[in-house]
């Protein structure tokens, strides 16, 4: 009788800290050896001169959501993770949102009820914090925590979502307190609203004034006062879809002084510019995202601090707001103004290729690095490791191999989404997964996708390991305990 259900034989391995050559034997789902010559196995996939790594982790992606402005995400549960499957991705995790007014139990249980059925990768959520009334914060959250969602995104723009620093403040400390991390869309809504509203009475309506009304100092300040907060309660942050150097410069500041300040960045601040917004009508729309796309010295200073570990996690940010369609960007029609377009752009598909290619080809950053930004430490952040983001004895057998020779250029008729574009329409990629095993299964093999709708499964997540450090107040008083210990 064959020792294992299925070997991946011959492969080359990456981890985050390894690259070896190694088979991989798996048994119900999850590795149960590593090495050379390992015995038969009742199935065997050929991995001669392919790559093996970790299945992506996506952290970063909204799916089923329904925007401030009232528009559905064109990606269901469905089609976002048969898109992700196809890039190489077996784990995403979306945010259950709560708009003003929601029960957060309420909107977690929703969640459930529309992903169960149909994920075909495995999944954890995020909660969306918009709403910190005393039951949110005092009952709910606590609750949720223990029950293995423990991270959260709070936003200090767009009216519907925001919160006030007070109110991030409480969000903070429930976080401290009971072991979650916080996400922080870090862009100051008053100045934003402040040039949008000239911008438009000036006639300046375009897509391209969008970035206009977001620059670069709109991020920095808002950073940076996440920072501040951060340090009152002590609590460990991360900034998302950091776009450029002003806000890394923040973050770097933060990181030399021992602070607990992680960061993300996305495909958009690597291989859009604010430029790509420029186009006839509303074309530009189509790489409209929040914060926006800078430009190519910005993208050089997300990749130098890609390479040099300012930056944690690279996640998709996967918005997907379909252009020409009266439920996506065109809403509003052709004459709309940039703020009542739709922010965000699709990516699940294209993340792990696109960083790979003119990553690690380009020896931009190294493979090690390409396997922590993209799925191991976005997995340690959030609870879900060592079952997620690694290849290692016991872990979930979640693997994408790869031919690193593969020529692909990227065009939406490709895509496995529900998009009718993508704003990397015709960028070139070397090396894309060629097979993508969930648990064992292939989910994507030979171009076809080959994973089931519902065949994802649910996973909570543990209290992230950077909330067991030890607290160290800057005032001398710990405002969770009420203890003063100058
Ligand atoms: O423009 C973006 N990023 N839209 C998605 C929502 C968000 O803030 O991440
Ligand atoms: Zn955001
Ligand atoms: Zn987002």
């Amino acid at each position: 009788m064959a020792q294992y259900d299925l070997v991946v034989r011959g492969g080359r391995v990456a981890t985050a800290s390894d690259v070896f050559d190694a088979d991989i034997g798996i048994n119900d789902g999850k590795i149960s050896a590593l090495g050379k010559g390992l015995d038969a196995g009742t199935e065997e996939i050929d991995a001669g001169g392919l790559l093996i790594t970790p299945g992506g982790v996506d952290s970063h992606c909204h799916v089923e959501q329904i925007s401030g402005s009232g528009i559905w995400t064109a990606d269901d549960w469905f089609t976002a993770t048969r898109s992700a499957a196809c890039g190489g991705t077996t784990t995403i995790m979306p945010f259950a949102c709560q708009h003003k007014g929601d029960s957060l139990r309420a909107v977690v249980q929703d969640y459930h009820d529309r992903a169960g059925p149909k994920a075909a990768v495995d999944y954890a959520f995020h909660l969306i914090v918009s709403d910190p009334t005393p039951q949110a914060i005092g009952q709910d959250l606590p609750a949720l925590i223990k029950d293995g969602y423990t991270s959260f995104k709070i936003y200090l723009t767009y009216d519907a979502l925001m919160l006030s620093d007070e109110q991030v403040l409480d969000v903070f400390a429930v976080a401290r307190r009971d072991g979650a991390m916080v996400m922080v869309h870090a862009e100051n809504n008053d100045m934003i609203k402040w040039m949008a509203q000239r911008l438009i009475q000036a006639g300046l309506t375009a897509p391209k004034f969008h970035a206009t009304s977001r620059p670069m100092l709109v991020e920095r300040e808002a950073t940076h006062r996440t920072i501040a907060l951060a340090e009152l309660v002590d609590v460990p942050v991360l900034v998302v879809h950091v776009s450029g150097a002003e806000a890394i410069d923040q973050i770097r500041w933060a990181q030399s002084r021992g602070l607990k300040v992680y960061a993300e960045t996305c495909p958009q601040y690597l291989f859009l510019t604010a430029d790509d917004m420029d186009k006839p009508g509303l074309e530009g729309a189509k790489h409209m995202c929040s914060p926006p796309p800078r430009d190519k010295a910005n993208q050089e200073i997300v990749w130098n601090a890609l390479a040099e570990g300012v930056f944690e996690v690279f996640s998709s940010d996967h918005a997907p707001y379909r252009y020409d369609d009266p439920d996506g960007k065109m809403k509003h029609g052709p004459n709309a103004h940039f703020k009542q377009i739709a922010n965000g752009v699709p990516g699940l598909e294209v993340r792990m290729p696109l960083l790979y290619s003119e990553g690690v080809r380009k020896n931009r950053i190294s493979l090690t690095d390409f396997v922590a930004l993209t799925a191991t430490n976005a997995a340690k952040l959030y609870g879900l490791y060592p079952r997620k983001g690694t290849i290692a004895i016991g872990s979930d057998a979640d693997l994408a191999i790869w031919d690193e020779n593969k020529q692909v250029t990227i065009t939406q008729s490709i895509m496995h989404d529900a998009m009718d574009y993508t704003p990397y329409e015709g960028v070139e990629i070397t090396g894309w997964p060629v097979i993508t095993l969930l648990r064992g299964s292939p989910v994507w093999r030979d171009g076809e996708f080959t994973g089931r709708e519902g065949g994802g499964m649910f996973h909570r997540c543990d209290t992230p390991p950077a909330l067991n450090a030890p607290t160290r107040f800057p005032t001398g008083f710990d405002p969770i305990s009420g203890k003063y210990a100058p």
